[in-house]
């Protein structure tokens, strides 16, 4: 008998606790629901806020961290779930409320805990490696503000779908959408941005090659261009929406037979290409934006930030500033590279004399984009004769070439551009100072896309922009005869060369 007291009586105390705690319900069943509505009305305000913070966090390259994805998912399955239970609250009878308030009860411990867990540490976001997000390097950009908005605009509103930035040679045009590329990365409009460097030779292949290494793809070089063009569009739809940028165009292609969609209101993507032709910009129907010269006061803003304020106490030398900006016309490249002629210099006399010479380059010449032939070659001319001979030597390399520093000095120490000296290193020594002259006189960009060879070791390059070059094809025209990336094996024919090569 002794031995069944024991459990009998932890049956009772069983049963009695359990009723104690539905009788609980049945009594304090308003507070256990006013409890419930608290808990909801948290627990929504919490995912509100969440979802405003992940908004202010998302820009381009970024997703939401898997834990914060999860959490959302369970204040989903929380919330419908209690919009279950309050239904049954509305609809529920007075006799069923201490089975109800274990239903209430539950839901809004289940919902506490869900909203306790909803304290993240750090940013929400984390990067996102289906996206390729590089920031492009510019320099401090100076004017052209009103273009780079309008182009922007465009690219965020609905209405353009194409855009086509055109203007003369070493305006600006690469410049200004690498800062736009740069702002759309903030935003987080697009899931992709391909940029495409075009160029005089355009080779289809090429370029389909390099947007679909972009898009982490892979095409084969033994396929026909059609099916090529195929795969490209394939894997462009499965991209969601994006831009492509197509650098430095110069004469119009079918987008069709590359690959490339069109976009519409649907896609969300967007095509901008940058070309000196107008025509191209027309005949290919894209919207056409004008980059338009700097004004007289930007050229000298530009001017000023890259000579190094030190020179401006002097008022003579102010004035022989203005002459020199003016003579730019408000063209970029001609003014960096005036600048860098120019920078460190302080003597009056220098400048003076400078002025003179460079009205001789330009003197009668009224077309700008001769004008800036004429300021390159003035440029050029300031340099050692043997800086010359390396300088001229870059124009071997194809139009919008990474050079590869390393490599080109090796070129020059072989075709004996560099006098010996007592070591190797020494003469190394030379040619990147060498190197370093022509990129501070502007003959050279630095780094713009600095390379990984096959092995992924970092090599740092050198970039010719494609005016400068045209400069030193012409200057070297009687001496070279440069046909870059047509894979020639051998000579060309004689009649290829022209008459006067020495
Ligand atoms: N708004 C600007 N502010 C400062 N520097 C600029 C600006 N625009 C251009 N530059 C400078 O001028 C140089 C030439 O510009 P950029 O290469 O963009 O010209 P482009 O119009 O693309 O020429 P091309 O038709 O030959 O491709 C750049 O390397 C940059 O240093
Ligand atoms: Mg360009």
């Amino acid at each position: 008998m002794a031995e069944l007291v024991g459990p009998i009586l932890d049956v009772i105390k069983f049963i009695s606790r359990n009723a104690s705690k539905y009788l609980k319900y049945q009594r304090e069943f308003t507070e256990y629901v006013d409890d419930f509505k608290q808990a909801q009305a948290d627990l929504h305000a919490k995912e509100v806020d969440i979802q405003q913070q992940l908004k202010d966090e998302h820009h381009f390259g970024k997703m939401p961290k898997l834990e914060v994805e999860r959490w959302f998912k369970k204040v989903e399955e929380k919330l419908t779930h209690a919009q279950h239970v309050e239904d049954k609250v509305s609809k529920g009878k007075y006799l069923f409320r201490s089975c109800l308030g274990k239903l209430v009860d539950e839901s809004t411990q289940a919902m506490k805990e869900v909203h306790a867990e909803g304290r993240f540490s750090g940013s929400l976001m984390v990067n996102d490696p289906s996206t390729i997000a590089v920031n492009l390097p510019t320099p401090e950009l100076t004017g052209a503000a009103d273009v780079r908005e309008e182009i922007y605009q465009y690219l965020m509103g609905d209405e353009v779908g194409m855009i086509g930035v055109c203007g003369m040679g070493g305006i600006g045009k690469t410049t200004i959408m690498k800062d736009v590329h740069n702002r759309l990365l903030k935003e987080s409009k697009f899931r992709k941005l391909i940029w495409v460097t075009v160029s005089q030779n355009f080779d289809i292949q090429r370029l389909q090659k390099t947007i679909t290494c972009q898009l982490k793809g892979n095409l084969s070089d033994d396929e026909d261009t059609i099916i090529r063009a195929g795969k490209l569009s394939e894997m462009l739809k499965g991209q969601g929406s994006y831009v492509l940028i197509l650098d430095d165009v110069w004469k119009s292609f079918s987008l069709e037979d590359f690959g490339i969609l069109k976009p519409t209101s649907n896609n969300g993507c967007k095509l901008v290409l940058t070309t000196r032709s107008e025509r191209v910009v027309r005949s290919m129907g894209f919207k056409k934006v004008q980059v338009p010269c700097l004004s007289m006061e930007e050229a000298m803003d530009l001017f000023l930030s890259k000579v190094g304020l030190d020179i401006l106490p002097d008022p003579t030398l102010e004035s022989f500033l203005k002459i020199v900006v003016r003579e730019c016309d408000g063209l970029p490249l001609a003014i960096v590279t005036l600048v860098g002629c120019m920078r460190g210099v302080t003597d009056p006399h220098v400048w003076e004399n400078a002025i003179d010479e460079l009205r001789g380059y330009i003197r009668n010449i009224h077309n700008v984009e001769d004008k800036v032939y004429g300021c390159l070659k003035f440029s050029y001319d300031r340099l050692k004769q043997r800086d010359q001979e390396c300088f001229l030597y870059c124009a071997l390399y194809p139009e919008d070439y990474a050079i590869i520093k390393e490599e080109l000095i090796e070129h020059w120490l072989i075709e004996g551009l560099i006098d010996e000296m007592e070591s190797r290193k020494s003469m190394e020594s030379c040619g990147y100072s060498i190197l370093q002259n022509l990129e501070e006189n502007c003959l050279l960009e630095r780094a713009e896309r600095d390379s990984y060879n096959s092995r992924f070791i970092y090599k740092k390059t050198d970039h010719m922009h494609d005016v400068v070059r045209d400069m030193a094809l012409h200057i070297t025209r009687k001496r070279f005869m440069v046909k870059a990336r047509m894979q020639l094996k051998e000579l060309p024919k004689e009649e290829e060369w022209s008459e006067d090569l020495e």
